[in-house]
């Protein structure tokens, strides 16, 4: 189950992999015209209507910064005994400071991916995975090996070529 606004970056491995989402809406703000993240109540609505959901994403933050409840998110999906993945491509930084949401890391999640090129101070495309239990850890990377990498990396590819030489 992937949310409605996932970035490009979720869908290319779906499309790749043979996959098949089941998308999730997010709450929308008319009032700040953006979308505001995936509520523990209707994410409980559509895992009800999807009961043969294999996996659930949730992005934390959205691109707007909004961090919705991914904690409640959790738990609904703890009960059901699925794995959580959180794009957390924009929330590097909230370990670092008391005044920001809680970081991804800690809300229950199987998986956790960072880049830390957008939010913390890290050259372009530098990115973290965190995983829960070791066995996810193996899976990721077959995976990560077998599709790449769907975002160019002219910098980082650049510089190991100069470093080479
Ligand atoms: C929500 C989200 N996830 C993932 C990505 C891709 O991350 P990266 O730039 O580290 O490849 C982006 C990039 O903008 C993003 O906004």
């Amino acid at each position: 189950m992937l949310q409605r606004d996932s970035h490009l970056s979720l869908f290319a491995p779906m499309y790749t992999l043979g996959l098949h989402p089941v998308y999730v809406l997010p709450d929308y703000s008319s009032e700040l015209g953006v979308a505001l993240g995936v509520s523990p109540n209707h994410l409980t609505q559509v895992l009800d209507a999807h009961p043969d959901v294999k996996a659930v994403c949730l992005t934390y933050p959205n691109y707007f910064g909004v961090a919705s409840d991914v904690t409640g998110c959790s738990r609904v999906i703890r009960e059901r005994n699925i794995p959580l993945f959180i794009d957390s491509a924009h929330g590097s930084h909230f370990p670092f400071h008391t005044g920001l949401p809680p970081p991804a890391s800690v809300v229950g999640a199987d998986i956790v991916t960072h880049s830390l090129h957008k939010t913390c101070s890290a050259l372009e495309q530098s990115s973290l995975a965190l995983f829960s239990a070791e066995p996810l850890f193996q899976q990721f990377y077959k995976a990560v090996n077998t599709i790449g990498c769907p975002v160019p990396d002219p910098l980082n590819k650049s510089l190991r070529e100069n470093y080479r030489t």
